[in-house]
């Protein structure tokens, strides 16, 4: 039997809750810190959630050396890099993996890596990564269920990123990074984890410029050489326990935060009748009566994807109808099956939920199924009249460090059990 959260809803959370390294910054940037043929790299703010032990298992089995040398710091060694195909069985659990591809082609230029699964929250081809690659003059084709290169001569090149994919940015900047002339991303991503890859990348004596506008600009380098760096916090970790405060009622500080990368969630929230104040790398959530706030996810610096689901379940308790359009992904809106089971009122077309507020959830046993619809249905239970089970926590855990810890911490009560047997 998987794990499961056992949360009896009702208490009010108080107290602080410290905020974990970037989950989407961590995985590009223990990638790139594998492009170094020099030296070693000290992340530190490196979360140890699944996707990343994951990712690290990857590494290890393309040759590099990667140690937990202390809770968050990880050290990576990669002078002796030299296998180019990914473990099929490790690539094809998360996402992140087709960054593995960007930094085999630019230390080995060639690689083998499985097509990523990750959640089901849309079909999620990596169709624009490929078109990336063939860019710079990969010549990777998909067969057997994994992306492959024979051994090419990559050149820099012009490269149009659709939909300003995160992903895609990444994966240019990383394979760039070692590709011999200039690549210029048009309508890059501008999100805060591009920012910090590249700022990781120059560290290691690369050369990125423009990172966090929509031109980005990389000189390929000869070698980069390990590097030191701290991962930015997860401004999507601190948004969740932030939207879970205004559900579940209390006070919470969060620390280690950059509240500019929350302005949009900031700013909905007190929007939605909440009171918060920022204060240096903190953000105080003090919870009041819920208003409903219409929302539409966008690119940064919109209102995040990743929240959409946690604002969903708030505003299932808000005084009044709040209408949210997902313009990323086109399944996101799956949990919302799992939160009518509590109670919700929500009608789903296409990618809008229009959500009709009603007093209070009640507890039930539902499944989470991507990382974000799990974090939803914590974010429901918190605030429920009883007791609510929630399966599927492995989803939840690819995301958030030991969330039953915080949680408990701040006062709710929430146990996991596994096996049957609590941990
Ligand atoms: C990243 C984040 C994820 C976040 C998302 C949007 C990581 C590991 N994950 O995902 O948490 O929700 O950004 O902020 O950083 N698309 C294609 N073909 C492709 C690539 C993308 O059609 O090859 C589509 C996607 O299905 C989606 C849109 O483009 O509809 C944007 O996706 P993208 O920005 O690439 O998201 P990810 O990098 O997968």
């Amino acid at each position: 039997m998987a794990a499961k959260f056992v949360v009896r809803g009702g208490n009010r959370l108080s107290g602080t809750v410290t905020i974990g390294g970037a989950k989407n910054s961590a995985l590009p940037i223990v990638t790139a810190a594998a492009l170094a043929a020099e030296g070693e790299s000290i992340l530190e703010n490196v979360p140890d959630n699944s996707d990343i032990q994951h990712l690290c298992k990857i590494l290890e089995a393309l040759g590099c050396r990667v140690e937990r040398v202390a809770e968050t710091t990880l050290r990576i060694q990669a002078q002796h890099l030299e296998n180019h195909v990914a473990p099929y069985h490790l690539a094809r659990r998360l996402r992140g993996s087709t960054y593995v591809m960007g930094l085999l082609l630019a230390r080995l230029g060639r690689g083998e890596v499985a097509c990523p699964g990750g959640c089901e929250i849309g079909a999620r081809p990596v169709d624009f990564h490929l078109k990336g690659f063939r860019a710079l003059g990969a010549d990777v084709v998909v067969e057997h269920g994994a992306m492959v290169s024979q051994k090419v001569n990559l050149r820099g090149g012009r490269f149009y990123v659709d939909r300003a994919s995160v992903g895609t940015t990444v994966n240019m900047i990383i394979t760039a990074a070692l590709t011999p002339g200039v690549t210029v991303l048009e309508n890059a991503a501008c999100e805060p984890e591009i920012v910090d890859l590249a700022n990781f990348i120059n560290a290691m004596g690369g050369r990125v410029r423009g990172a966090g506008t929509n031109t980005v600009r990389i000189e390929g380098v000869d070698r980069l050489c390990g590097a030191r760096h701290e991962i930015i916090p997860d401004r999507i970790e601190a948004g969740t326990y932030m939207l879970m405060t205004a559900a579940a009622g209390g006070e919470v500080v969060l620390e280690n935060v950059i509240p500019e990368h929350l302005g949009t969630v900031i700013a909905k929230l007190v929007e939605a009748g909440q009171e918060v104040e920022e204060h240096g790398d903190t953000i105080r959530v003090k919870a009041r009566p819920i208003r409903a706030v219409d929302v539409e996810t966008q690119v940064y610096p919109g209102f995040p994807t990743d929240l959409q689901s946690p604002w969903v379940a708030l505003m299932g308790l808000a005084d009044g109808i709040s209408v949210v359009q997902e313009t990323i992904f086109e399944n996101r809106f799956g949990f919302t099956n799992e939160l009518i089971r509590m109670g919700a009122k929500i009608k789903v077309d296409r990618n809008t939920g229009i959500i009709r507020g009603v007093p209070r959830y009640t507890g039930a046993p539902v499944e989470a199924r991507d990382i974000r619809g799990g974090a939803a249905l914590v974010t429901a239970a918190l605030a429920a009249e009883g007791v609510t089970e929630v399966s599927g926590v492995r989803y939840i855990d690819r995301g958030y460090t030991r969330m039953e810890e915080k949680l408990s911490a701040l006062g709710a009560d929430i146990r996991r059990v596994d096996n049957g047997c609590e941990k």
